[in-house]
């Protein structure tokens, strides 16, 4: 079996996630089910990543140390996925042993190998919140978290030598097209961030405590991305006894992350890994952001979304959906309570809602709720519908193997549309077909209680619509609406 290794980030467990951070693990899960139900032997991994002076910062506000805290957001973060239905295979904590084990060892080889250096880091300081901000990150020249003023200061600090790998990483950019989608954002990389000069990059910190610390040189703890990034392959063993789901599964077929931290994965990763001579991930899918009618999410703003609300007024599959359906690879999505109800309303409850329980409801009343088995295609309606559908759901696959989620979804309605159509021809018979039928019936040679035109058609359609529902599923895992274990024989 061939087998599909997929990668969320890991959380900041700062605070509660909002529906912005639950959209990239969904739509992870999906691509996860789908790869799953086209016979992959799938691997997802998700987790926290739960080191850095933030945390220590919101352990303190809460009366916790940092560890008590984190342990509770990782739970927080663990029963939101399970709510979601999201199902992993591994969840990383960047504070268990092993992950810091590895990420010591790593640091110590780039230090022997000359990738890391130590020099002096230089930045704007702000003393209340103990964080250093670079020149663009300032508001006003003033510190952007607290509005107070800040200090130019300098520390001793362990640098990785990015420039080293610039052009072998660009090499790379070149011979492989499709590593980074949508493809802009390469481009982006290489205007905004390689052609003006690529920083090496600063690896550790003595401001602050909660992190891994340099095995050779204590004082310095080693700073987040470092840290963070390499959470992907320590989870599956690498650098570790037993390393064997790190030798299954590496490299990763997809990684999927958020814009914002596009540049840490499009540049530092890559330069990471061919620092370790590993291969790199064979995709990494960049989405874009869910914006409120106002901008970004902030709590500043009071316009987070939790996605707990709208799961217990609408449910998980139209929560799913929603994020999924609004978000286009290639621009933001805007979240409004507005878009939400219309989405529920007319998608779901309108068109997929009703095809369901028709369904359910004729399988139920004419075959006992036992789906008929498929005979072969009866009649003209029959075949159009069915040639129709079948080249839908070529297109709907496609779309999946691009990664092209909300467009998959968006082409499914065609054929429910058509599907509620042919449903209620079986529930409101015209006449005409009704005699036709009865007629058929009436010459029928033999008396034996064979099955008549209409109960035949009506058999097949109801097939159809069965199988068309059981193919939405792939992406909206509706078996909840289905009796158990019906409608998986005839995909
Ligand atoms: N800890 C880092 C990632 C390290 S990965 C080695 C981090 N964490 S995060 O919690 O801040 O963000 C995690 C993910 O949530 C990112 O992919 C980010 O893009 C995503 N989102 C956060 N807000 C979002 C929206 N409003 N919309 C869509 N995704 C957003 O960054």
């Amino acid at each position: 079996m061939e087998k599909f290794y997929i990668t969320t980030p890991i959380y900041y467990p700062s605070g509660k996630f909002h529906i912005g951070t639950a959209y990239t693990t969904t739509l992870a899960d999906t691509i996860r089910r789908y790869k799953k139900l086209r016979g992959f032997d799938t691997f997802m991994l998700t987790g926290t990543d739960e080191h850095g002076q933030k945390i220590e910062t919101v352990a303190k506000e809460h009366g916790k140390t940092p560890k008590e805290h984190v342990d509770e957001m990782a739970q927080m973060a663990k029963d939101l996925w399970n709510l979601m239905n999201i199902k992993y295979d591994y969840f990383i904590r960047t504070t268990e042993p092993r992950h810091e084990k590895a990420v010591q060892d790593i640091f110590e080889y780039f230090l022997q190998k000359g990738d890391i250096y130590k020099g002096e880091y230089e930045g704007w300081y702000c003393m209340p919140c103990e964080t250093y901000f670079t020149e663009t990150q300032l508001v006003d020249g003033k510190c952007p978290d607290c509005g107070r003023d800040v200090r130019l200061m300098k520390e001793e600090a362990y640098f990785f030598n990015m420039k080293k790998y610039v052009d072998k990483l660009l090499k790379y950019y070149d011979e492989h097209p499709d590593f980074i989608q949508p493809e802009y954002r390469k481009t982006e990389m290489i205007n905004n961030f390689i052609k003006p000069g690529l920083e090496d990059l600063c690896v550790t910190r003595t401001t602050f405590d909660w992190g891994i610390k340099v095995k050779s040189d204590p004082k310095h703890v080693i700073y987040v991305w470092l840290d963070a990034l390499t959470n992907y392959v320590t989870a599956l063993g690498y650098k570790q006894e037993d390393d064997s789901l790190y030798r299954k599964l590496w490299p990763a077929d997809l990684q999927i992350v958020g814009k914002d931290i596009a540049r840490f994965h499009l540049i530092y990763w890559p330069i990471f890994l061919m620092a370790l001579d590993l291969p790199l991930p064979k995709k990494i899918l960049v989405h874009n952001f869910i914006m409120m009618k106002d901008g970004k999410m902030s709590k500043s703003k009071g316009n987070v979304v939790y996605p707990e609300k709208l799961i217990s007024r609408y449910g998980v599959d139209a929560t799913r959906y929603f994020l999924l359906r609004e978000m286009q690879t290639s621009q933001d999505g805007l979240y409004t309570p507005e878009s939400f109800i219309e989405r529920y309303n007319s998608d779901l409850c309108n068109d997929l809602g009703n095809l369901v329980n028709r369904t359910v409801s004729m399988v139920n009343k004419y075959f006992e709720g036992n789906v008929p088995e498929y005979n072969g295609t009866p009649n003209e309606v029959d075949k159009e519908f069915e040639e129709f559908t079948n080249s839908q759901i070529k297109k709907v696959e496609k779309l999946i193997d691009k990664y092209e989620i909300a467009d998959a979804l968006k082409s499914i309605p065609t054929p429910v549309e058509e599907a509620v159509v042919e449903e209620q021809i079986v529930e409101e018979p015209k006449v005409e077909q009704v005699v036709a039928a009865e007629q058929q019936y009436a010459n029928e040679t033999t008396f034996e209680a064979k099955p008549s035109l209409w109960q035949r058609i009506k058999n097949s359609k109801i097939v159809r619509a069965v199988k068309a529902i059981t193919r939405i599923r792939i992406v909206l895992d509706y078996s909840d609406a289905l009796p158990e274990g019906r409608g998986e024989n005839n995909q």
